[in-house]
């Protein structure tokens, strides 16, 4: 990681949402470290905005907090804290209630070079009225940027629906769409280990590939989010989240590191993915729900006995909503034609881990006849978070005497061993990003679109069908259909050091 700080051009970032969750919890301390950092000074600033009648006092009061709620303590320097507080302003705005609009004129800034960006940390229902907002009081500059974040609809026809409401006044190339996966640290590095490195890419093809994996588990449960019930995980992980992983690993090299040069690959990968529809949506995915039992030795609620009392009919609880989901990705095109990428994420499952595995090939002939052990196929086990780092599974001879014993070894490289700065949060680069007008990172409309497109005949096989998500009990790797899904190819879940 390099500690180079290149500073940013000075900004006025309006955050709608100001007193949000989202705003408390990854904002605030993403900027916060930044700033630390010294990417940012008092040249720059940060206008809250959201419904609550607060004086810059009071919203200062609550950015504070938040600091010291989410910032780790080792950060936490009062003069920093103050000196940031002190770029931050308050505007009591309700987008809806039009007669009354707030003013941002005194807080924005008439200098073009001061970068202007709206970060839309509200529900999607608000940015067509936001964006409306912006456009009328006059504060929409073609330089401009705006950041949305999901859920960006929850089908294709609502998706289209709020793209074509921000796009009324926001063009592409200023719309920052995040997926904070994409900000993470690891991910990124999977560009840097693919595209900076001669080893891979001559193998990484269906002649050396036997299959991939992508795991993203949790250990947490869906907790009392209303929203989550709404959106299952197949909408809550696999169409961003895991669907981004996947295209990194699957698209063809970029030209260049450009925003659309990157991003014309991973739409190709989404538009190659072989379609789950029909009867295919049974063979190839299982949708799971959990049940009470233990995690990390602590006993937990099963998920339907967290559902809020709203959500309930006669008193019981009911839902069809699934906290995990695995299915058999495939892509059809020259790269990975028989290449199955199994893919999997889950809440309640025995821990947090997120990696992605190549499984590659078996050597075409092993010269071992008397050798003690046989020969493995190599994987490269690419770990995502915690603990993140790369493993490649070698096989090596066991040394000492005794003859020739095979033996599989990982070579390790733990980024927390090796480096010893602080891992940057995802939203601390993406915020930046904006800043820096720089898309690579978020994601394009079509991209967008194209994973709604593979998401919803799933989606769509699911409701029609009259069974209920698998039950699995909290603390396991999900339903044993999910365990059947990979070994009925004669393959395995890697779960070695999860
Ligand atoms: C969010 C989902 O997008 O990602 C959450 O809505 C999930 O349900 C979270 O817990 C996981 O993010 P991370 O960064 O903790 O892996």
């Amino acid at each position: 990681m390099s500690s180079r700080i290149i500073p940013v051009q000075p900004f006025d970032y309006v955050v709608f949402g100001a007193t949000g969750d989202l705003t408390k919890r990854k904002l605030i301390p993403a900027l916060f470290h930044r700033f630390v950092d010294g990417q940012f000074d008092e040249q720059s600033r940060i206008i809250g905005v959201s419904r609550s009648k607060l004086t810059d006092a009071e919203f200062r009061k609550t950015v504070r907090d938040s600091i010291e709620a989410f910032v780790d303590n080792a950060y936490l320097d009062k003069k920093a804290i103050e000196r940031f507080v002190s770029i931050c302003t308050y505007v009591a705005n309700d987008v809806t209630d039009e007669a009354n609009w707030g003013d941002l004129d005194g807080s924005l800034r008439k200098d073009t070079s001061i970068v202007r960006a709206f970060y839309l940390a509200i529900a999607p229902d608000l940015f067509g009225p936001t964006c409306e907002y912006i456009k009328k009081k006059g504060y929409y500059r073609r330089d401009a940027r705006v950041v949305i974040e999901k859920p960006l609809g929850h089908d294709l026809a609502s998706s289209i629906a709020i793209n074509d409401e921000v796009s009324r006044i926001f063009k592409e190339d200023q719309v920052y769409r995040i997926d904070h996966y994409l900000g993470k640290e690891t991910v990124q590095n999977l560009l840097a280990l693919r595209f900076a490195n001669i080893l891979f890419e001559p193998i990484w093809n269906s002649a050396h590939i036997e299959h991939v994996q992508i795991t993203v588990a949790e250990s947490v449960g869906a907790g009392t989010r209303g929203y989550y019930d709404e959106s299952g995980a197949l909408r809550d992980m696999v169409q961003n989240h895991i669907i981004q992983l996947l295209t990194l690993v699957a698209m063809e090299p970029p030209a260049s590191d450009g925003a659309d040069a990157l991003r014309d690959e991973k739409l190709k990968v989404l538009r190659s993915l072989k379609p789950i529809a029909g009867p295919d949506v049974g063979r190839c995915t299982v949708r799971g729900q959990y049940r009470a039992g233990s995690v990390d030795g602590a006993a937990v609620a099963g998920y339907l006995d967290e559902l809020p009392k709203e959500k309930q009919v006669d008193g019981k609880a009911v839902s069809r909503t699934e906290t995990f989901v695995a299915i058999k990705a495939e892509i059809e095109n020259w790269r990975w034609a028989g290449v199955p990428f199994y893919i999997r994420t889950g809440k309640r499952l025995p821990s947090r881990a997120s990696e992605i595995v190549i499984q590659f090939r078996n050597i075409p002939h092993s010269m071992f006849d008397h050798a003690e052990g046989a020969p493995k196929a190599n994987r490269l086990v690419i770990r995502i978070q915690p603990d993140e780092g790369v493993k490649l599974f070698l096989m090596i001879k066991d040394p000492g005497p005794g003859g020739m014993r095979l033996r599989e070894v990982p070579l390790n490289l733990s980024f927390a061993e090796a480096f010893a700065e602080r891992t940057p949060e995802a939203y601390e680069r993406l915020l930046l990003d904006v800043v820096r007008g720089s898309q690579t990172l978020f994601m394009r409309r079509d991209e967008l679109e194209a994973a709604w497109m593979w998401v919803d005949p799933i989606r769509e096989g699911w409701d029609a069908a009259t069974d209920n998500p698998q039950s699995y009990m909290a603390g396991t790797w999900g339903p044993t259909a999910a365990i059947a899904l990979i070994e009925r190819d004669g393959r395995t879940w890697h779960e070695d050091g999860i």
